[in-house]
């Protein structure tokens, strides 16, 4: 796929896409029409699955997504009162990728590339410049975790459930990050670290000991949260410097963080126009697997803003979606 082209396929053929999302713990189904129309995007979250495990199980995952598939399959036509005649590609997720790009483009109508992309989930913390559609150069990464991974582990470490970037986003929202103050993390150029935050946050907490209140683990999980986003945008900010361009987006698990949504506004500000998908297509969903096979399926030029080729016709195609194929 991506440059690598084999899976070229005409436009009409490809006017309701079928995704399957089941690369994690959420199970989803969706059926997406012209690449940017969502008909429907189910999605069946494991977290109560995996909780008293304090992670994922990928055993229980597995045999949990196939229980659910048939169930969820059925629920998706019948939410987007369509039949599987109607679909003229399938998508399904073949392992982490850039793929959430693919949630912006569910999000604006308008949106096209070129565009600069900030990609932050469990697995990526990658800054992206999408010259075209399947077309990805990484020109920023992390050297080791993942915003998303170090968002969980810090979570675990203040003692917070799973899934735990949105509970320490929670509890983020009752401290003060000043009475915690933790290093904030810059390398030279655009590569992200986190590992060493981590460990201040660590040594914090032992330092404190008993004295890791309530109130003392609200204000460190403020100060990591802090640390983890000015970090983020500060690398945006360079990479938009560096290279202007119009459009902006901010997408993955970690792009539902409240003070990232707030703080990418204010950094990117009028220097170009910012995207960052709803909450509901930020993690894991089908809508965006559906979303990235279609546009990046299509023969070069003839990718656009919802076209108008009606659901039904051709043979159907089937297409593993593995955005990382076609990277720099
Ligand atoms: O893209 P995604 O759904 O899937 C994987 O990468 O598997 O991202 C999940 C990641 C997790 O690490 C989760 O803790 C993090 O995104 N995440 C958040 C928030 N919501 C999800 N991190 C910080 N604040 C949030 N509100």
């Amino acid at each position: 796929m991506g440059r690598s082209g084999e899976a070229r396929v005409g436009v009409k053929e490809l006017a309701v896409t079928l995704g399957i999302e089941t690369s994690c713990d959420e199970t989803s189904v969706a059926l997406v029409e012209g690449g940017r129309r969502v008909l429907a995007n189910v999605i069946h979250s494991q977290v109560d699955l995996h909780k008293e495990f304090g992670g994922v199980v990928p055993e229980l995952a597995a045999r949990d997504h196939l229980e659910r598939l048939p169930h969820l399959l059925d629920l998706a036509f019948e939410q987007a009162q369509a039949s599987p005649e109607d679909v003229g590609l399938i998508a399904v997720t073949r392992g982490p990728g850039l793929a959430g790009f693919y949630a912006a483009m569910l999000a604006r109508a308008d949106l096209e590339p070129p565009l600069l992309g900030l990609v932050v989930s469990g697995a990526h913390s990658d800054l992206v410049r999408m010259p075209e559609h399947g077309r990805f150069e990484v020109i920023g990464r992390t050297r080791d975790d993942a915003a998303g991974e170090a968002f969980d582990k810090a979570a675990r470490m203040l003692g917070l459930g799973y899934p735990g970037g949105p509970a320490l986003d929670r509890l983020a929202r009752t401290g003060d990050a000043r009475r915690q103050p933790l290093p904030r993390p810059s390398l030279p150029g655009l590569e992200f670290s986190f590992s060493g935050l981590k460990t201040a946050l660590l040594y914090r907490l032992r330092d404190l000991g008993d004295g890791a209140g309530p109130q003392e683990k609200a204000d460190l999980a403020a100060a990591f949260e802090r640390s983890v986003v000015e970090s983020l945008l500060e690398k945006l900010d360079e990479a938009l410097s560096r290279a202007p361009v119009a459009e902006v987006v901010v997408a993955g698990g970690v792009a539902a963080n409240t003070l990232l949504r707030r703080r990418a506004a204010e950094v990117v500000g009028d220097r170009a126009r910012l995207t960052m998908p709803p909450l509901e297509l930020c993690t894991d969903n089908a809508a965006m697997i559906a979303a990235a096979a279609y546009f990046t399926s299509l023969p070069r030029g003839e990718v656009g803003p919802a076209r108008s080729a009606g659901p039904g016709g051709g043979p159907q195609q089937s297409i593993t979606v593995d955005p990382s194929v076609g990277w720099d």
